[in-house]
């Protein structure tokens, strides 16, 4: 599938501004008579969607699988793309957070500035922004999440302090990490792209579900922030004072966010673990495969958490976790990476799914911003 960029962002840009206003989604909310807004709206809406640059065709496969008449009309940038879609805003995201896997954020596009982008732009966006504060509730929080993809002009800094202040001297309330609802602006080359809407509707808190952490002092590995972004992302409360068993533990950064966090670990794996971690009394490493662990160990509902991040196929990798399932306490949870392949990615993430089914309910799977060729599972026990 091949989405050629600028024209047809040009095209785009252009199209959305020659619609009818009665036609524009952001002139619906003046209307209070239900059959009369029916009437006139074309049922259709369109998405600015973000996915990993590698993953934006399974993200756009991710929402043929929820409505079969989404078509995509723009590609803004590698991974950024505009879709036309049958669903509202919350119909669209309430189904790609079950089913969905590769979208990482997305925004209901209420108006577009068809301009080139540069400092001159700048007025216009506040203006245009502001305008679509119908769109928001003043009771609750904002963010403004800029993503500037052209080389040119003011960068994401800039622009959100503007808006922000726009809104503020308005009275709504700024609250840049943990916002209810965001106003969105992707600046390319020829055209500005704005929405404002819930959080909830968007899939993830932050500008294009780029979860960015701050780097601890202690932290042991990359690695790390794919277990912090994927305890924000499912809902898991990571059991007080409990255990957990950590298998593909080395150099040790998914033990040592569990050990900040007060639990108990049995780090599983043949490499070493950091020397921070080998006096640490709360974690206890067995230097073999977790097949040799698994083998040996006799003792069943053990543990309260099961995470496995071993760089192995994912079917062995799923075999291991259902026998390691009969460690996992009822009904607890685990998470697991799924390492895949270059091609045939869905294949392989629903095979692996239906070895795991045998012992776990799937919570949900998800690409994260800090997974790399891999996705996360989110399991509870059978
Ligand atoms: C991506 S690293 C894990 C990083 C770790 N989560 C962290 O935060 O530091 C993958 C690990 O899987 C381990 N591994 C590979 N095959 C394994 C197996 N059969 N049993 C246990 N560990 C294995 C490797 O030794 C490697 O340390």
């Amino acid at each position: 599938m091949q989405v050629s960029h600028r024209a047809r962002e040009m095209d785009l840009a252009i199209a959305f501004h020659s619609l009818d206003f009665h036609q524009r989604p952001s002139h619906t909310e003046n209307m209070n008579d239900q059959n009369l807004r029916d009437h006139l709206l074309p049922l259709r809406w369109q998405y600015v969607v973000t996915a990993a640059p590698e993953s934006w065709e399974l993200a756009f496969q991710d929402i043929i699988n929820v409505d079969a008449s989404a078509r995509i009309i723009a590609s803004l940038s590698p991974g950024i793309f505009v879709v036309d879609s049958a669903l509202r805003s919350v119909d669209l995201a309430q189904q790609l957070r079950t089913s969905g896997i590769f979208v990482r954020h997305l925004f209901l596009l209420l108006d577009v500035i068809v301009q080139r982008y540069g400092h001159e732009c700048l007025p216009k966006i506040v203006d245009v922004s502001i305008g679509l504060r119908r769109h928001l509730n003043p009771a609750q929080s904002f963010s403004v999440q800029t993503r500037t993809l052209s080389q040119d002009g003011p960068g994401n800094f800039e622009v959100n302090t503007l808006v922000s202040n726009a809104f503020m001297a308005l009275g709504f309330r700024l609250d840049v990490k943990h916002p209810d609802q965001a106003i969105s602006i992707v600046c390319t080359d020829f055209a500005v792209y704005l929405g404002a809407s819930s959080i909830a509707h968007n899939l993830s808190d932050w500008a294009g579900g780029m979860r960015r952490f701050a780097r601890d002092a202690n932290q042991l590995s990359r690695a790390e922030f794919k277990l912090l972004e994927a305890l924000e992302v499912f809902p898991l409360d990571l059991p007080y004072q409990g255990t957990v068993l950590d298998l593909g533990a080395a150099p040790g950064g998914w033990t040592r966010v569990f050990r900040e966090r007060g639990l108990t670990v049995v780090a599983v794996d043949p490499a070493m673990l950091d020397a921070r971690l080998t006096k640490d009394r709360g974690v206890t490493h067995v230097p073999s495969t977790a097949e040799t662990y698994l083998k040996k160990t006799s003792g069943s509902e053990i543990f309260d958490l099961i995470v496995n991040d071993m760089r192995i196929d994912t079917t062995r990798s799923a075999r291991l976790m259902c026998e390691a399932s009969k460690l996992l306490k009822r009904d607890q949870f685990a998470l697991m990476t799924l390492k895949l392949p270059a091609k045939h990615q869905r294949r392989r993430i629903r095979n692996t799914l239906s070895v795991l089914s045998q012992s776990y309910r799937v919570g949900g799977v998800r690409k994260l911003f800090h997974n790399r060729s891999e996705v996360t599972a989110f399991l509870q026990k059978r």
